[in-house]
């Protein structure tokens, strides 16, 4: 067990923690790691692009009223303006950092997606803007002197005392080892959860570990409930969950049910372009309740080349499961994608824990509600990891008193029994987390109700009881347990959230109740708050 310092640590490398590495490397060493390999996150997977109003049909207040509809009277107003109103900026910077966005002759080409009354959309390299975004930033990471990049680390759990966090211990994924990883502060930008589901577009590494770390570490969380299913995956035996980018719906692609109807026209005037959440339960509800099996979304009407250059990366993937989309319909499926909620955080990504900062999908500053807007999300992760990283800096000069962590050390390595860490694969394990995808896909997903639910939660908890039977515990036991912390409270918020609002689907409740405008915030063992057990 080696122990390191750095000024600074920022745990998950997308867009949120590249730019906040880039921004904090000015101010002392920084140590950014990832759970994965750097490709292994959201960002690598956003396919639509990063949405900003600048185009002269557009303007921070359009953009404004969309992204609050979207979130369905349920976002932080001033946290959305100030995204919005700094988006011009983020955009800046990331074209400063090197990410290239496609022109229209001398304009800079903006997609459409659902929700967005304008063409708002900037995308790079057609639908492959995540990947564009991900290797400019990380490239200037590889060539900054004062970044240390750390890829297949996993975070383990937060060191802290006294409210205030001092560093992180992580386990490497090759050999097992424990390391302690020591600063001044730190930014949790992880990533969400979507891999809670047996259906999800996400990456495996997608299981909400830096939420659970914060939880355990003291911090609130809140809004976990609101999951957002993106309408359009592959659905191809054998093929994972792949993306249909929203932007080819921007495009003119249909939805189409097995008998060639356009069935958006029974759900919602905007059709194909309606809220993601609105989508995803027409979907679901035509698969559901009219027994179809299969539901499509169809470009092929469109010309060829134009669909492969615009959607190069959609093209050549389903081609690589035997579908031409330049002539064949796409069959789809929702699947989970976005959490809206996570660790809660103020406007300036400040947590209730010192030092410990929030940003991108692991946090929650309310700006997405109870829906995000799509391509909204590349914008949080650029504009607020500059306000996270800013904010830790300005808390870094503050002088505090010195504490000894020793004492806390010692006490959580017993408690976690770690010489008895392993890093080999364990089959049950595995299983288990199969289970637990299954249950959450089957029973917390797209529409819910009591029954499921209570259903689900004794499901959960019949996995950890197993888990705790496990004695050889390896990154797989880790991260099933943060898998279990996290599920058990989007179960809870499930049902104490009794309506219906933007992503959270109630049967038993279909509308949406004022009374649940505040949400419920979690914490570990405080009595004043709704704790989990
Ligand atoms: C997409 O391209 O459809 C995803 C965009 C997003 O999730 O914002």
């Amino acid at each position: 067990m080696n122990k390191y310092y750095y000024d600074y640590i920022i745990i998950g490398a997308g867009i949120t923690g590249l730019n906040s590495a880039i921004n904090l490397s000015k101010k002392g060493r920084v140590l950014l790691i990832s759970k994965g390999d750097n490709n292994e996150c959201n960002t690598e997977h956003a396919q639509g692009g990063i949405a900003a109003p600048i185009s002269t049909e557009d303007s921070v207040k359009l953009h404004i009223k969309d992204t609050l509809d979207a979130g369905d009277d349920y976002c932080n107003e001033e946290n959305v303006k100030f995204m919005i109103e700094n988006g011009k900026n983020a955009i800046e910077n990331l074209i400063y950092n090197g990410v290239n966005f496609d022109f229209d002759g001398e304009k800079l080409s903006l997609g459409k997606e659902g929700a967005h009354s304008v063409n708002r959309v900037l995308h790079s390299n057609g639908d492959n803007t995540g990947k564009s975004i991900r290797l400019s930033l990380f490239n200037k990471v590889k060539n900054t002197s004062n970044i240390d990049y750390k890829s297949n680390l996993f975070a383990l759990d937060l060191i802290t005392k006294n409210n205030r966090v001092f560093g992180v211990y992580t386990l490497d994924k090759k050999n097992g080892e424990l390391d302690i990883y020591l600063s001044k502060g730190i930014i949790m930008s992880t990533g969400g959860c979507g891999n809670l589901y047996k259906n999800t577009s996400n990456p495996e590494v997608t299981t909400g570990d830096g939420i659970a770390l914060a939880y355990r570490a003291g911090a609130y969380i809140d809004d976990m409930e609101f999951i957002q299913f993106h309408p359009t995956t592959l659905n191809i035996e054998n093929a994972p969950n792949f993306l249909i980018s929203e932007a080819i719906r921007g495009e003119g692609a249909v939805l189409l049910n097995e008998i060639n109807e356009r069935f958006m026209v029974k759900y919602d005037k905007k059709m194909e372009l309606a809220k993601r959440d609105i989508v995803s339960r027409a979907i679901y509800e035509e698969i559901k309740k009219s027994k179809q099996k299969n539901i499509y979304l169809d470009i092929s009407f469109r010309d060829k080349n134009f669909i492969k250059n615009r959607f190069p990366r959609v093209y050549n993937t389903c081609l690589k499961y035997g579908l031409d989309i330049t002539k064949e319909y796409i069959s789809i499926t929702p699947a989970a994608h976005y959490l809206m909620g996570g660790i809660s955080a103020d406007i300036n990504c400040k947590t209730n824990i010192d030092g410990l900062y929030a940003c991108g999908e692991c946090a929650n500053l309310k700006v997405h509600g109870a829906n995000r807007l799509a391509s909204n999300s590349l914008l949080e992760g650029a504009v607020f990891s500059k306000i996270a990283s800013d904010e830790l800096y300005r808390y870094s000069l503050e002088t505090k008193e010195n504490e000894d962590i020793d004492d806390i050390i010692k006490k959580y390595l017993l408690e976690i029994d770690y010489k008895n860490i392993d890093y080999k694969k364990y089959k049950r394990v595995v299983k288990l987390k199969t289970a637990l995808r299954e249950i959450m896909q089957d029973k917390v997903g797209i529409i819910r109700d009591k029954i499921g639910l209570n259903n689900a939660f004794i499901l959960i908890c019949n996995i950890q009881k197993e888990l705790e039977l496990i004695n050889k515990k390896n990154i797989d036991y880790f991260e099933l347990k943060n898998m279990i912390l996290l599920s058990k409270i989007i179960i809870k918020s499930a049902l104490y959230r009794k309506e219906s609002r933007g992503a959270h689907y109630r049967s038993d409740y279909p509308r949406k109740n004022d009374k649940f405008k505040n949400g419920f915030k979690f914490k570990i063992d405080d009595e004043k708050k709704v704790v989990l057990n």
